[in-house]
């Protein structure tokens, strides 16, 4: 494979700055939509609350990291301390509980992998997955949150890439491609590598917030207001950075050796982790360490023949922003 093909300054790469700059507009979704969703999410809040008086409802996923594009989904995780009860069960009785009110298509999933009930509610169209103590997906999420405040960029650069994975359809994790979480922490990741960087690692800096969950200790520095500055030196436009981010998942990533580690603000390798080879389902084709959870491979997914589909995407972006003279609209031809 050719690693090395040049990144050729294109000169007329800052004239694309403007319309990548309106797609990003467009794909924020409208505060009616926010209103939405807290809507529902009281209207779910009453209806647990009747029956697990101390339950709490928490926001996850993309509607609560920033990071959400116009009209998703919204994830909500049920905190609940009924620990002697089995998983399927509290499901099932979520949702009997949601039944019985407004709310339409009320499904149980009980064999996903994380088990979660699934309703719609016709009042604002809004669907929506609750699952029940997935505390570390609320923690990650609120990493994402204070992430994406430090830099404008890291919302630009991750809403056009997100666009882009699903416009490629390579944001399928049941076809073997990668999670919207996954392409964020990519990002993330890339903008701690920039040199100067553009986000620093905040899980290597002070703690000044600290949870436990499941055994893991989440901490970080979560005083991002001190942080607005910290990317000011370098002077990088979006078009520079979507382009610097396929280049790189084309051309540069090593992919039998090289993790890309947000936990660290680096790269690390395979050996220390032990990912060299497959281990059940996990393939470890493409690696992605989760922040927390850092057993966790978020590109165990992939397997022999997505990983290909992927590459060969990177690459057909890569060279689109290179030498296409309209990359915006190819960019994200549907597949
Ligand atoms: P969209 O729904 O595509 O807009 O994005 P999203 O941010 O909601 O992402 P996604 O549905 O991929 O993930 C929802 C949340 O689940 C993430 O933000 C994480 O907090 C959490 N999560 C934790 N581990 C995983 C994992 O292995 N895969 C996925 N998909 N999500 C995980
Ligand atoms: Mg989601």
């Amino acid at each position: 494979r050719m690693y090395k093909r040049q990144m050729i300054c294109r000169r007329d790469i800052d004239s694309l700055n403007v319309p990548f700059l309106l797609m990003y507009q467009s794909l924020i979704p409208p505060d009616e939509e926010k209103v939405k969703q807290k809507q529902l999410l009281s209207l779910l809040e009453r209806l647990v609350i009747k029956e697990w008086p101390k339950a709490r409802l928490y926001l996850y996923g993309s509607c609560a990291n920033s990071f959400g594009i116009s009209k998703s989904d919204i994830d909500v995780c049920l905190a609940i301390e009924e620990a002697h009860m089995d998983k399927s069960k509290l499901i099932m009785k979520l949702a009997d509980i949601l039944q019985s009110d407004n709310l339409q298509n009320v499904q149980a999933l009980i064999h996903a992998r994380v088990p979660i009930v699934k309703l719609m509610d016709p009042m604002t169209g809004i669907s929506c997955d609750i699952c029940i103590n997935n505390l570390l997906a609320v923690v990650n999420t609120k990493l994402l949150w204070d992430y994406s405040r430090i830099d404008a960029r890291l919302r630009q650069l991750a809403f056009i890439i997100k666009h882009w994975a699903k416009s490629r359809r390579v944001n399928e994790t049941y076809h073997g491609t990668l999670s919207s979480y996954a392409y964020v922490l990519m990002c993330i990741n890339f903008l701690q590598q920039r040199r100067p960087a553009i986000l620093p690692c905040l899980q290597e800096m002070k703690t000044t917030y600290s949870v436990t969950v499941d055994d893991i200790d989440c901490s970080f520095f979560d005083q991002v207001e001190k942080l607005y500055d910290f990317g000011h030196r370098n002077k990088e436009t979006i078009a520079q950075l979507v382009w610097g981010f396929f280049y790189y998942w084309a051309y540069c990533h090593d992919y039998t050796n090289d993790v890309i580690s947000v936990r660290t603000g680096s790269i690390i390798s395979k050996r220390e982790k032990n990912w060299t080879r497959r281990i059940g389902n996990d393939r470890h084709l493409i690696c992605i360490e989760d922040p927390f959870e850092m057993s966790h491979d978020l590109g165990r997914v992939v397997d022999k023949h997505s990983i290909k589909v992927l590459r060969e995407e990177f690459e057909r972006a890569a060279d689109i922003m290179q030498f296409d003279p309209n990359p915006c609209v190819k960019l994200f031809e549907p597949y």
